[in-house]
């Protein structure tokens, strides 16, 4: 395969990509930058005492990881001063992080996830970077108000993630596609390796944590029987993984197809996944590769977020097996039953 590094492949497809701007391919560089720097200390997160918590708890109520902080400071030092953002929001600041009065501004507001799956740093299991970019709305000047950031999923100007596994992955989407590179560690280039990725329509795999079986909904419980009692299109079972890190799952079902599943339940009624840095981004990449991504009622794509940290069931991958969970939701929510969590069927 010709050796197509990002950047040269935003540029060949510059007449439909509006994004090949200079602003944003200088942010792309900047992010491809932060995530072979992250990548870098993953490597030898063992040798450098990187492994395990701060001792922290953050936003989101969770332990924080030395990874999580260290990822999260990689990425908002080089991004802050890429010159193409008005602001960030970060899975692991409270608040929006403001571009200071000495760097230069853009038109986008960069969100993601620093560290997605870092419960898996301390056992060598893939862990992930997830991003999404916006336009500032049309006509706004000055400091950046929560309202301009706060906007549905397919605004998205392009989103994607870089996979710290076997090999270090980037795949995106500028809403031309989805086109996966595979980083060359002699060269230090990601190049292009998986050309327009599309999702089967039905998949052999579902994917979703059994363990919380007992805080399901009667509805939850149903969706997850189907994938155990029904047969893949060569007429056999379907196999469970769980990798524990949403982007590796993510990954997993864009290739082999398939359902990855994060149900809302009775301690966590929103669920537990964030909208706008891991949910929304994903249902982009899940829409221009021919899948689907559900919060269980419709697309991911139209939610409007309340807040930065607003949560969301997720049920995404091939179209066909997205489809029958939404039509068993809609069968309990029509019979008026959707909502009895009835613990462990
Ligand atoms: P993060 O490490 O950014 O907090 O994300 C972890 C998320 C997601 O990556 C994964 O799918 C999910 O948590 C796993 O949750 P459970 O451990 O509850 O299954
Ligand atoms: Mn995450
Ligand atoms: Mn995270």
């Amino acid at each position: 395969m010709a050796e197509i590094t990002v950047t040269e492949h935003l540029l060949l497809h510059q007449k439909q990509s509006p994004h090949a701007t200079e602003q944003f391919t200088g942010l792309l560089y900047d992010l491809i930058l932060s995530g072979k720097t992250i990548a870098r200390r993953i490597n030898k997160a063992g040798l450098l005492d990187l492994l395990g918590g701060t001792g922290e708890i953050n936003v989101q109520g969770e332990n924080v990881q030395k990874m999580d902080e260290i990822a999260n400071r990689i990425l908002t030092y080089r991004m802050e001063r890429c010159g193409a953002l008005c602001a960030m929001s970060s899975e692991e600041n409270a608040e929006l992080v403001r571009i200071k009065p000495e760097f230069p501004r853009g038109d986008y507001i960069l969100i993601f996830d620093p560290l997605d799956g870092s419960s898996n740093i301390d056992v060598n299991i893939n862990v992930g970077t997830l991003f999404s970019i916006l336009h500032r709305p049309e006509g706004k000047r000055g400091e950046v108000s929560l309202e301009e950031v706060l906007q549905p999923g397919h605004n998205q100007a392009a989103a994607g993630y870089i996979l710290y596994g076997p090999s270090t992955m980037f795949v995106f989407s500028t809403g031309q596609g989805v086109h996966g590179f595979t980083l060359d560690p002699g060269v230090g280039e990601f190049l292009l390796s998986h050309p327009n990725m599309r999702i089967p329509e039905q998949g052999k795999i579902y994917s979703v944590n059994e363990g919380y079986r007992k805080n399901w909904s009667a509805a939850t419980c149903e969706a997850v029987d189907w994938f155990h009692n029904c047969e893949t299109q060569d007429g056999t079972p379907y196999s469970s993984r769980y990798v524990g890190a949403l982007v590796a799952d993510f990954h997993r079902t864009l290739i082999y197809g398939g359902i990855f599943m994060y149900p809302a339940d009775i301690k966590r009624p929103e669920g537990k996944l964030r909208l706008m840095c891991e949910a929304a981004p994903l249902a982009f990449l899940a829409e221009q590769a021919g899948g689907r991504a559900s919060d269980g009622r419709g697309r991911i794509m139209e939610r409007k977020p309340e807040c930065l940290h607003s949560r969301t069931p997720l049920f995404i991958g091939s179209s066909n097996d997205v489809a029958a969970v939404e039509k068993i939701y809609a069968q309990h929510r029509h019979a008026q039953t959707d909502l009895i969590f009835t613990g462990a069927l």
